[in-house]
């Protein structure tokens, strides 16, 4: 099968079944009128070791017909945490992609319990086990669709880390404590539940 990326056919469930599984970045963000902010984007990735850096990928509207919350919180207050997400926290996670009016919270609304960050004033996801503290480096529009819908991407820089002791064993991150859940295509998720190593060639 060929799929060409043209308006007539289906090729969006082919693309998004296919990059897989694609981590879920769980962004808290501020206002300017400091209502918090919390949504799930699995355009979200590590783009680069040093400085390490991430990056967003929000496209559409809300359905108030703006810009995504996301993006225009992180283009006014140039801050976000990228709260992560586990087994546990995978149906919370899920509602918080609704769509809600700009001035309500989704943490407010579903009663996701926030803690303060060490380095950024947006708050962070307190039963998350681990989070990015972020700083927009640039945000870059990206081509709209055929009907006009817009495409940004957000790249940040993570200036902390924060991770939950009880993840860790010795000093490493134990991902069968961790359980990270992964979005895959149409309504699927992934657990990870094979690990092997491979040594590089030098
Ligand atoms: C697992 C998951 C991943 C998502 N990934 C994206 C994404 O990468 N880009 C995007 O624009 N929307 C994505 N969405 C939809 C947004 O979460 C949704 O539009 C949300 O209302 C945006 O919230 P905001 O306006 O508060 O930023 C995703 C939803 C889910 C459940």
């Amino acid at each position: 099968m060929y799929v060409e990326i043209n308006d007539e056919n289906n090729w969006l469930k082919h693309y998004k079944s296919i990059i897989v599984p694609r981590p879920i970045g769980w962004i808290t963000s501020l206002s300017s009128d400091n209502v918090v902010n919390l949504a799930p984007y699995s355009f979200y990735n590590a783009i680069s070791t040093t400085p390490p850096m991430v990056v967003i990928g929000p496209g559409g509207y809300s359905k108030s017909g703006l810009n995504k919350d996301t993006l225009v919180n992180i283009e006014n207050t140039k801050q976000f945490v990228c709260n992560f997400v586990n087994w546990e926290l995978r149906d919370v996670m899920n509602l918080s992609s609704y769509s809600y009016n700009k001035n309500e919270s989704e943490p407010d609304k579903l009663n996701i319990q926030l803690e303060d960050s060490i380095q950024v004033k947006v708050p962070r996801v307190k039963l998350s086990p681990a989070h990015f503290e972020c700083e927009l480096y640039k945000i870059v529009e990206l081509p709209s669709d055929s009907k006009g819908n817009p495409n940004h991407i957000i790249i940040g820089n993570i200036i902390g880390i924060n991770i939950d002791d009880s993840m860790l064993n010795e000093d490493k991150v134990d991902i069968s404590k961790l359980k990270p859940i992964a979005r895959m295509g149409y309504d699927d998720y992934a657990l990870i539940n094979t690990i092997f190593t491979m040594d590089r060639p030098r």
